[in-house]
């Protein structure tokens, strides 16, 4: 008898990562994930995965800052996935130092460890927000990068020692840069949530930031199947390579607001909070993807279409015991 293969995952008890774990366990994996360690033993929404999925799950607390923690995490491991990030761009302006701590350093930390322990394979997380405004559309992997937020800066940062570890060691890295993902489990601070979040809770008035600049939304599962289709294609195909994962879609976070209130049946009056806007010149006017080379390396592409998407999140956040898990009447950074 052959025994699964073993995923290690970073970010693991996160919104994407607690999704990925469960595409990994429904692939035939054994997944070993790392919850940031805290005091209180919280495991995330991987506390949330049915306990079919948890059969196949080992959490360990650990942190990605830790290099030990790191190599304990990959030890014997088939495949590695790095999402473990501080990713708020509000509290980037805040805490940059944090920012590079976990997003630099700790992408270091797992591509040493990737190194030292042969990982046959590293999957890095990169983010759509290291493309700065979009100059050209739909944005190619070839588009410049222009970081407009430390939070940017920090993720490029380690995108640009995973380029390196490949180069110089042939470590065999490949970089998927998701554009906006939403779906059932993220936290309130991104746009999606926090709207469903808050007309699930009876608002009708939604306080936001810039309802102007436009992004390209893709489904949580959509996601996760990207992170599996690198993690799992032949290496000549996407080792040493970044590939966007996006739907070519694009709306406007006013537009988007609009939609929301039809899915949801409800009559919204959005207001715009000062609070909530980014410095002008930090502010990411415009996303949208070109996700042709992941699509030609691997058959990825989207199964759910922006409304399918947004009618499954309201079904979450209107279940009383997922509202619960959220403090929707306060501003999340
Ligand atoms: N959500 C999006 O739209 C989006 C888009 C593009 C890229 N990404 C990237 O996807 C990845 C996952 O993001 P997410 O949206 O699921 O966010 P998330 O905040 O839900 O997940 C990140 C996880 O990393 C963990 N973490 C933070 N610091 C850590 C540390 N020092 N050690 C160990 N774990 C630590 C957090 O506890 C959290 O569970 C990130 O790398 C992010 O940059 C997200």
């Amino acid at each position: 008898m052959t025994s699964a293969p073993l995923a290690a995952v970073t970010g693991a008890e996160g919104f994407i990562g607690s999704h990925l774990t469960e595409a990994l366990v429904a692939a035939g994996y054994r997944v070993r994930a790392m919850a940031q360690y805290n005091s209180f033993s919280s495991y995330g929404w991987l506390e949330t995965l049915s306990p079919d999925v948890l059969d196949q799950v080992d959490i360990v607390l650990g942190d990605v800052r830790d290099p030990g923690s790191v190599r304990d995490l990959l030890t014997g491991a088939d495949c590695a996935y790095h999402l473990a990030a501080l990713i708020a761009i509000p509290y980037s302006y805040r805490a940059p130092h944090s920012y590079v701590d976990t997003n630099v350093t700790g992408t270091l930390n797992v591509l040493e460890a990737v190194r030292q322990l042969s990982t046959p394979r590293l999957v890095h997380t990169s983010t759509s927000e290291t493309y700065g405004t979009a100059r050209t559309v739909p944005i190619t992997e070839d588009h410049p990068i222009n970081t407009q937020s430390p939070y940017a800066a920090s993720k490029a940062g380690g995108d640009r020692l995973a380029d390196s570890y490949h180069a110089s060691f042939d470590t065999p890295v490949v970089t998927l840069r998701p554009f906006n993902t939403f779906g059932p489990r993220q936290s309130m601070r991104a746009v999606i949530p926090t709207v469903i979040g808050q007309v699930a809770a009876g608002e009708r008035t939604i306080t936001l930031g810039d309802l102007r600049p436009t992004r390209d939304f893709t489904y949580v599962e959509d996601t996760a199947q990207a992170f599996l289709a690198v993690g799992t294609a032949p290496a000549e195909q996407v080792v040493g390579r970044t590939f966007n994962a996006g739907t070519g879609g694009e709306i406007s976070v006013g537009d988007l607001v609009a939609l929301i209130g039809e899915v949801m049946d409800s009559a919204l009056d959005v207001r715009e909070d000062p609070a909530r806007l980014r410095p002008a010149n930090s502010e990411v006017m415009r996303l949208v993807a070109d996700a042709t080379r992941l699509a030609d390396a691997t058959g990825w592409k989207p199964a759910h279409t922006l409304e399918q998407g947004l009618a499954r999140t309201v079904e979450f956040f209107r279940a009383p015991a997922n509202l619960a898990r959220y403090k929707a009447g306060i501003y999340n950074i």
